[in-house]
């Protein structure tokens, strides 16, 4: 099968597409044909050692996986002796280690499920990365009902799944920050009030908030406390400048009133069945920037690599046989 491997970390380029043996699903384990994939920010954090202590999971000297990519949507093709959640021919989506590639195992436990009907295999392939991630990282402010929420960075993938959960599951009263190309479509996913970041400097409104959630990790405690209400959280999704924010977030735990917090993101597969019912009620929407083959990789990869992505890019994998999915339905 064709997939994309790494043999070392480096530049976009270390990614090359080449044959490899297609794995076989153990008992516990299903195998799909997957048709869609994507670029994440952590594959290319993971890939290009954004944190080289990252490096004591994926393998210290070289990669302990050669097979990037995680999100996949694609076709159950064989499931194990002990699989009773799957069949063959079932529609699937999740995350799985090594979906760049024309087929992935993954146990029936792991992050996977009935892919949404009304999505396209590429669509499928855009929501939980995002989605999860954004759901693990708001965890430290809950419940969230009512509060008041700024979402900084709301156009990236994280964001753009933060604002919709916001909205649409949390009921959260949501404020968002997005780059001017993006105001439109961040309104469009549920924040009534959408602050363009080259206009207006939200520090600076007198507005409060009681989380402030920095979706891409650019911004700070220290200039956004003063728009935190008393008692108020701010998340970031990054470690921040040499890797400050868990020292900071235990300083604010014992000294005054506004807390900092790491957002830890985690893949779960409750998180994904929620994610999928919110989907099939017409609550979430996968947002997809560009879609690439998986030829062009490396290209897809600098894209991403250049942090201005708006929601998600995706990898077309393999073709979906005339009349297999439905037809792209997102938009933005
Ligand atoms: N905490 C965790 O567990 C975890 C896990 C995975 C990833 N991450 C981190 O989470 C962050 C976000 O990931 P993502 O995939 O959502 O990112 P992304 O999709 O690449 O974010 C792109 C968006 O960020 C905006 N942006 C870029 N620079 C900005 C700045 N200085 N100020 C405000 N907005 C800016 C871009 O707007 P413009 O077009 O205007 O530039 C674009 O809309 C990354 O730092 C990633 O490493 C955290």
């Amino acid at each position: 099968m064709r997939a994309v491997v790494h043999d070392r970390y480096g530049p976009p380029d270390v990614l090359r597409v080449a044959e490899v043996e297609r794995p076989v699903p153990k008992d516990d384990e299903v195998l799909v044909r997957v048709h869609a994939s994507t670029v994440t920010r952590t594959d290319t954090g993971l890939r290009s050692l954004e944190y080289p202590f990252s490096r004591l999971m994926t393998g210290v000297r070289r990669p302990k996986r050669t097979i990037a990519g995680m999100e996949f949507a694609g076709r159950v093709e064989d499931v194990g002796a002990a699989v009773t959640e799957f069949r063959v021919g079932d529609d699937v989506f999740g995350i799985a280690g090594g979906a760049n590639s024309e087929y992935v195992t993954v146990r029936e436990s792991g992050v996977i499920a009935q892919k949404p009907t009304g999505l396209t295999y590429e669509e499928a392939a855009a929501v939980p990365d995002g989605s999860l991630l954004a759901l693990t990282c708001l965890r430290p402010a809950a419940p969230l009902r009512g509060k008041s929420v700024l979402v900084y960075g709301a156009a990236g993938s994280i964001g753009t799944a933060t604002v919709q959960l916001l909205a649409h599951h949390f009921e959260a009263e949501v404020t968002a920050v997005s780059d001017t190309k993006d105001v439109e479509l961040v309104q469009s996913l549920g924040a009534p009030d959408v602050l363009d970041r080259f206009h207006e400097d939200f520090t600076k409104n007198g507005k409060t908030y009681d989380v402030i959630f920095d979706a891409v990790g650019k911004h700070s405690f220290r200039r956004s406390r003063r728009s935190l209400k008393p008692r108020g959280i701010y998340i970031t999704a990054d470690l921040g400048f040499m890797y400050h924010v868990p020292l900071l977030a235990l300083v604010t735990r014992f000294a005054g009133s506004k807390r900092a917090k790491l957002g830890i993101g985690r893949y779960r597969k409750e998180d994904l069945l929620l994610v999928k019912e919110l989907v099939d009620a017409g609550k979430y929407r996968p947002v997809i920037d560009r879609t690439y083959t998986l030829d062009e990789v490396v290209e897809a990869t600098r894209y991403v690599e250049t942090g201005q992505k708006t929601g998600n890019v995706v990898l077309r994998v393999s073709e979906a046989a005339a009349g297999e999915q439905p037809e792209p339905a997102a938009k933005h």
